[in-house]
């Protein structure tokens, strides 16, 4: 993948991390005396997933979904992509969507529970289209929209009742899941849509999951997808103008060197496949999320203290859960490596947080060179789902991030201090 070593160094697309690591943290320490840890992110890597959809599906939109890693730098970077725009599911990302530069109309609106204000938010922006996933959500909107004197753009999220292999949190398309309006809904919602005045369809949408790895599944939805524009089509009389096969395109997270052959999802396999299959007319739309940013982030910590056991040893590390809680929460695996090239003695380590919990790991058993108190670890493809998903359990505050362009980098936020965390307490 992106890493690699020469001369006892550690690359990350041509980036220098030994010195790009020491720059930051000398910095960090004179600026805010914080010694770590810390997330990186990479606007090369960012570039290069982004160039892979608009290489493979020319005809296509693209809506990043913001909520696996949503930096406003970030999203500025996206934002150089015209093909691009964005996912969002909340009114907080619509608003930094719109603090990025991003017009309401580049963003499509996903997500079970949108609160009254923030659909009205959506209306007064001219979003591009509210992802709907149930009846009453679609009666809220056309509420709020004849009060605002506007028409609501909805697309319908369905549920297509499509298994997929994956983590069973992040499955998203069954029949059982919260997601989407089935095949019970489907006729309400459409005789809703005939009748308002205050709402127009734009196009139906699935979301099958997270981290899929299989094209099939998306050609599966596909047809369902096609099969239901058809009938709502000579149903309603109009043209649909899309259908979104929403986002879920998996990445391999044990592959990190340029020598290891990947084995993520095959964007150019679901465009030939797509290409095969007759011309509905309709465009084919999607949302990434990991596939763009996982790999472009890294979170860097430090060993704190060394523990002895029998046959292992325990790293203990000052990044903990609360920064990274991808493997507590769905048992994921992040490689993890040294900024020096691994060689000489090497033992196992549990890689664990200082949180007080025992979920609060990032690895088990594995065998590392001989790690010692104060060495720097790399946490690999940490940039989805990362810095988003975390907390300030045990009153730690949010760690700062930095934004890599070649050998200069930038800092991109702020190391929260314990002031701020504790700032909306009335004491
Ligand atoms: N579209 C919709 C409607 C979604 O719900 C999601 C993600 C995406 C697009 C983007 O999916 P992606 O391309 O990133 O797979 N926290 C979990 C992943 C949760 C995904 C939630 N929905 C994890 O760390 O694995």
């Amino acid at each position: 993948m992106y890493y690699e070593y020469d001369n006892n160094n550690l690359f990350w697309k041509n980036s220098n991390l030994n010195n790009l690591c020491r720059e930051i943290e000398n910095n960090l320490k004179s600026l805010y005396n914080y010694s770590g840890p810390y997330f990186l992110y990479h606007e090369k890597i960012i570039q290069d997933r982004l160039e892979r959809f608009e290489k493979n599906f020319s005809e296509s939109r693209f809506y990043y979904s913001v909520k696996s890693l949503s930096n406003i730098n970030i999203l500025k970077l996206i934002k150089k992509f015209k093909t691009f725009g964005l996912d969002v599911v909340s009114g907080g990302e619509i608003q930094r969507g719109l603090e990025a530069g991003f017009k309401g109309s580049e963003m499509v609106y996903a997500g079970v529970g949108k609160k009254e204000d923030e659909i009205k938010l959506g209306l007064n922006c001219n979003l591009k289209s509210f992802h709907v996933e149930s009846i009453s959500e679609i009666r809220q909107i056309e509420q709020v929209a004849a009060r605002e004197g506007v028409k609501g753009p909805i697309t319908l999220r369905l549920n297509p009742d499509i298994a997929v292999d994956t983590h069973k949190y992040i499955m998203t398309g069954v029949e059982d899941s919260k997601f989407g309006i089935n095949a019970l809904e489907l006729n309400e919602a459409v005789s809703i849509l005939r009748d308002s005045k205050h709402l127009r369809l734009m196009g139906l949408q699935i979301h099958l999951g997270s981290q899929i790895l299989d094209t099939n599944v998306y050609m599966k939805g596909l047809d369902f997808l096609d099969k239901i524009a058809q009938e709502i089509e000579s149903s309603l009389g109009i043209k649909i103008e899309y259908v979104s096969l929403g986002g879920g395109f998996g990445i391999d997270y044990n592959s990190v060197f340029t020598t290891d052959s990947a084995k993520e999802f095959s964007l150019s396999e679901l465009s030939k496949q797509i290409l095969q299959r007759k011309n509905t007319g309709r465009r084919i739309d999607f949302e990434p999320g990991r596939f763009i940013s996982a790999h472009s982030g890294l979170l860097l910590a430090h060993v704190l203290y060394i523990k002895p056991r029998k046959d292992y040893s325990i790293a203990i590390t000052d990044a903990g859960m609360n920064e990274l809680i991808r493997p507590a929460l769905y048992g994921a695996k992040h490689r993890i490596l040294t900024l020096k090239n691994p060689s000489g003695s090497m033992n196992n380590y549990d890689i664990v947080g200082p949180i007080c919990e025992s979920s609060d790991f990032f690895a088990k058993k594995i065998a590392m060179s001989t790690l010692k108190e104060g060495d720097s670890i790399v946490i690999a493809h940490a940039g989805a789902y990362g810095s988003v998903m975390s907390s300030n359990y045990n009153s730690r505050p949010y760690v700062p991030e930095f934004l890599l362009d070649g050998e200069n980098f930038s800092l991109i936020r702020k190391p929260q201090n314990i002031q701020d965390i504790y700032s909306l307490e009335i004491i």
